[in-house]
């Protein structure tokens, strides 16, 4: 696991913010005329646009190849002015997919801190085929009604510290992908190591911290804690698809406090769409050895959804010390729905369902792929 000392290595220190603050205003006279707009190739392990197939608008701030960098402000503000984006992914307008406010690729020692950004087009910080990534102090927002936006997106990554850091999004906070399909397969860049510590979290209608559902080249080995979640339609969420492949293994997530939140848990294995018709139906994707303990939970609807597949059921779900209080607990059965999963729970309220009482204790890790 990852502990920071790796960022020891940092050698030179690069202020960027006042550069970042002149990008910007060139920034906003183009952001009104996108045939201005920068347009650059899809990601390799994406093989299109998120939001359209064929390229994708440059981001905002561009980080390609970038090491040894500290990427600071004193809490300065960055505003992406996402509204224009939004409208425009809203009416069908859009030429390419959305740009991000800032983008790190194949990025090394890399520290974001002290700034806040406000208001991406679609991602705040995307990182792709990056290592050592601390991300610290950093405050990200966009409104509630903002079309799929995202906060902070570790993508093919390894080694990533995000720490006290406050994300308000109307999509996810903070979502953990690696590759979309046949693309993400045969790029096969894992996220990996990633440590997520301190942070306040709201997901208007996403979730708070998510994995996928664009994971086929695998996310393992990532540790939350200490995580207040709040106001969001799913807590935690577990995303993925047939057709995807890759694996979401050896998660574990502790000491969470959630307030509002519509669904605690929710691990979904038909969610999500394919970048095209030449995926392969057979690439069945893992989900195993997920850890979630130590959590409290005030005002929520519906306590967890845990549905496998068939062809790829979820194992080795460990549940142990939850606590969740279910708003209109008139019908407490409702409050947990499984299938094709198994795992384990101690101490959790309300009783969850069978098949996450189907042995007795966790075991080992997940066998490798
Ligand atoms: C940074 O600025 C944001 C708003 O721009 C504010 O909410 C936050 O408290 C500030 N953080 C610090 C450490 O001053
Ligand atoms: C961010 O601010 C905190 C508190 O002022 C400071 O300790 C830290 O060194 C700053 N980070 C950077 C990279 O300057
Ligand atoms: C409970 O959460 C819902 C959203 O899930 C919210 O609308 C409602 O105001 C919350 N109630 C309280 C008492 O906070
Ligand atoms: C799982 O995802 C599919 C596809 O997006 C959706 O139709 C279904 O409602 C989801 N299930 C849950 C429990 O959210
Ligand atoms: C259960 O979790 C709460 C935090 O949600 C923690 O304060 C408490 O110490 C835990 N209990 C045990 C027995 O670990």
């Amino acid at each position: 696991m990852f502990h920071g000392s790796a960022l020891l290595s940092v050698r030179t220190f690069v202020y960027l913010f006042l550069i970042l603050s002149f990008i910007c205003c060139s920034y906003l006279n183009r952001v009104k005329d996108p045939s201005h707009w920068q347009v650059t190739d899809a990601l390799p392990s994406y093989g299109r646009g998120i939001d359209l197939p064929g390229k994708r608008y440059m981001s905002l701030i561009n980080g390609d190849m970038l090491h040894d960098v500290v990427v600071t402000g004193d809490n300065g503000t960055i505003d992406g002015q996402g509204l224009v984006w939004w409208d425009r992914f809203n009416s069908h307008s859009l030429e390419y997919s959305r740009p991000h406010l800032v983008e790190f690729v194949s990025a090394e020692n890399v520290i974001v801190s002290n700034l806040t950004f406000l208001n991406a087009p679609a991602y705040t910080i995307h990182s792709v085929y990056c290592r050592n990534l601390y991300i610290h102090r950093v405050t990200a927002n966009t409104c509630p009604e903002s079309p799929y936006t995202i906060g902070i997106v570790p993508d093919s990554s390894e080694n990533v510290c995000i720490q006290e850091s406050s994300i308000n999004m109307g999509y996810d906070a903070i979502s953990l992908k690696s590759g979309w399909d046949e693309y993400g397969l045969s790029y096969a860049r894992p996220t990996a190591n990633v440590q997520i510590r301190n942070v306040y979290l709201r997901a208007a209608s996403g979730s708070s911290i998510s994995f996928g559902s664009e994971m086929s080249g695998g996310i393992s080995d990532v540790e939350v804690s200490d995580a207040h979640i709040h106001n969001s339609l799913s807590g935690i969420a577990f995303r993925t698809t047939n057709g995807r492949g890759g694996y979401i293994k050896e998660i574990d997530i502790s000491n969470i406090h959630m307030v509002n939140v519509g669904t605690a848990f929710l691990a979904n294995g038909s969610f999500g769409t394919h970048p095209d018709s030449g995926f392969d139906e057979n690439a069945y994707p893992l989900v195993s050895h997920i850890r979630l303990h130590d959590i409290v939970g005030e005002n929520i609807s519906t306590a967890g959804y845990f549905f496998g597949t068939k062809e790829s059921p979820f194992t080795s779900i460990l549940l142990s010390n939850i606590s969740l209080s279910i708003k209109n607990s008139a019908s407490p059965a409702d409050s947990w729905q499984c299938s094709y999963v198994d795992g384990s729970s101690e101490f959790v309220v309300p009783e969850p369902c069978l098949e996450l009482k189907s042995f007795d204790s966790y075991y080992g890790r997940a066998e490798a792929l």
